[in-house]
């Protein structure tokens, strides 16, 4: 690749979001990530949703907790997130002297989109009695306004671990925060964010489906509207779903979160069926169109260019890193 080409794409990667070049469709991309792997001491941290072919060359695949432990302890220097901004940026805040990569700037979050800081600040002001409990889906400007962070694998015991009569605001997920209401008895008030692409799974059409399959486990990730969870057989984080389908005897299951988790369903249980609950309308709306932003091609050129790449404000990271280490103690005290 000559020095003017990639000179003129890293003028363009903010605006972009990622290294505009064509790459010789010759290229072996799982060869020369491995490569740079070793050449950069570069980890690759990926999360369930990405597409296969990222999953296949990820040193680490996990929820959201998962990742966020492995981006604290990584002793490698470079770290590759394949994910969305908010993961890669939490990784910077927990581990700021490593360099994140990213494969697109532009992999955002619809729910971390939905609670923007300054009104979300006005509303915990609106509510001075009340602590700050966000769901790691949020910028690292709600995570400064927090006092703990959780996710959808330990979001349960840490709500736990404050007395009954602790007022909270929850934030920014009302439908995971609204299933935590209903298991722990609480009645914290909830930010009004969702998932675009947990919402738009059909009752309807679930239950049909479930008619047709009547041995098939239907199981969701608790970012779903109330309804749809309300006839799940089994609720969990990507982490908790993949292990369910892995430990249960059952031989099929309709599952109820972006169809990416998919690839490892089936890579660890080659012999059991796995149907992607469907969607209100036809199009593939429960693919998520942020973490689907990620290639491989972007993959490769994060590494081998080193851009994009998190940078954060020292005040900021340190505010934003506060609440995530507690999460990370109460998670680790439970065994998480
Ligand atoms: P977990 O992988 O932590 O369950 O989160 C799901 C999700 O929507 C991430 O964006
Ligand atoms: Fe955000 Fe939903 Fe996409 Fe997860 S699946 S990154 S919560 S929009």
């Amino acid at each position: 690749m000559d020095t003017a080409t990639i000179a003129a794409a890293k003028q363009k990667v903010q605006q972009r979001g990622f290294l505009d070049i064509d790459l010789d469709p010759t290229l072996d991309l799982f060869a020369e990530i491995e490569r740079l792997k070793k050449e950069k001491n570069a980890v690759v941290l990926a999360h369930y949703y990405q597409e296969p072919d990222i999953q296949d060359v990820a040193d680490y695949i996990g929820d959201s907790l998962g990742l966020a432990q492995q981006a604290e302890k990584t002793t490698a220097d470079m770290i590759v997130f394949a994910g969305v901004h908010f993961m890669a940026e939490t990784a910077k805040i927990l581990n700021p002297t490593k360099k994140v990569v990213i494969p697109d700037l532009m992999a955002g979050c619809s729910l971390s989109d939905s609670c923007p800081p300054p009104l979300f600040k006005r509303f915990k002001e609106e509510h001075p009695d009340h602590i700050v409990v966000s769901y790691i889906n949020c910028s690292a400007g709600i995570k400064a306004l927090s006092d703990v962070i959780v996710t959808s694998s330990n979001a349960r015991v840490i709500v736990d671990s404050f007395p009954k009569d602790q007022k909270i605001i929850f934030a920014p997920d009302k439908n995971l925060g609204g299933y935590i209401n209903k298991v722990t008895g609480r009645d914290m008030l909830l930010w009004n964010g969702a998932c675009m692409v947990h919402e738009i799974f059909s009752l309807e059409k679930i239950t049909k489906l479930k008619q047709r399959h009547p041995n098939a486990k239907f199981i969701a990730h608790p970012e779903c509207e109330e309804p749809v969870l309300r006839i799940a057989d089994y609720i969990g984080s990507t982490t908790g779903l993949l292990k369910f389908t892995q430990t249960d005897p059952a031989n099929e299951f309709i599952v109820a979160t972006e169809t990416g988790i998919l690839h490892q369903m089936m890579k660890s249980s080659p012999g059991k069926t796995f149907i992607p609950a469907p969607p209100t309308n036809s199009c593939a709306c429960n693919d998520c169109p942020h973490m689907k932003l990620n290639s491989l091609e972007k993959l490769y050129l994060c590494m081998e260019y080193e851009t994009p790449d998190i940078n954060m404000d020292e005040e900021l990271r340190l505010a934003a890193k506060k609440p995530i280490d507690r999460m990370l103690e109460i998670s680790a005290k439970a065994g998480l």
